[in-house]
């Protein structure tokens, strides 16, 4: 499955990047050293999302975030740029074989002192967590994103917001779906359910994979 299928003519997506502020030096390298080294370098926030993960961050101003999925950490690193001095992002990733990668871009970002990186499978991790979460990033394991709203909407601030990446899956939400292909129907059902959610006020941003954008009513 590609992961960064864009919804956009080529065009206009260059046209966007073109008109989107310029990349952090330090993301640009994590970009180069994830593409050369790491495996499915296609899992990458680009520099469009994380240019707006970086604005919505500033935005709401957090003390606490959530991140399912770090990878090599661009996300983090972008949804970090707004937190409040004494904040902390937790961001949850099953790859140990990522530690370095992830450890190295924390401290180039001088974000190393306020994240904690918890290495194990998300379902097990979340529950153990006692925060109320301003934002949180929903972007690791499809088939279980309905599983990780329902244990984290009682958890959300007043003021916060879920974010869920991934959510048009390629376009395969609005196909003809095959009977063996769990990830795109756990995404439906996950679309589905939140929409029919009266507690939540949501839309779809339909860019790059598309983004579930939740606020809680
Ligand atoms: C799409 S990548 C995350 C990309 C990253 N957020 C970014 O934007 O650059 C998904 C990550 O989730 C991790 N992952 C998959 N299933 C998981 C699970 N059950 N618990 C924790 N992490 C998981 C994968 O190892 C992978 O690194």
């Amino acid at each position: 499955m590609d992961e960064t299928f864009e919804l956009t003519d080529p065009s206009i997506q260059q046209y966007c990047e073109a008109h989107t502020s310029p990349e952090d030096p330090v993301l640009y390298r994590l970009y180069r050293e994830t593409n050369l080294r790491v495996m499915r370098p296609r899992m990458l926030s680009c520099k469009n999302q994380g240019t707006f993960l970086q604005i919505i961050s500033r935005m709401i101003q957090p003390k606490r975030i959530l991140e399912l999925g770090t990878y090599t950490a661009y996300s983090t690193i972008c949804l970090a740029e707004g937190l409040q001095t004494n904040g902390w992002i937790y961001t949850i990733e099953k790859n140990i074989e990522l530690e370095d990668i992830i450890r190295k871009y924390l401290r180039a970002a001088h974000i190393e002192d306020r994240t904690k990186v918890l290495f194990g499978n998300a379902l097990d991790i979340i529950p153990t967590l006692n925060e109320t979460w301003d934002i949180i990033f929903i972007d690791a394991d499809k088939t279980n994103y309905l599983n990780y709203y329902k244990m984290l909407l009682p958890h959300l601030s007043d003021k916060g917001i879920i974010l869920a990446d991934n959510v048009l899956w390629s376009g395969k939400i609005v196909e003809q779906i095959h009977p063996h292909d769990k990830d795109t129907q756990a995404i439906m059902e996950f679309n589905d359910y939140v929409q029919a959610d009266p507690s939540v006020k949501n839309m779809i941003l339909p860019f790059r994979d598309g983004i579930m954008m939740i606020e809680k009513l």
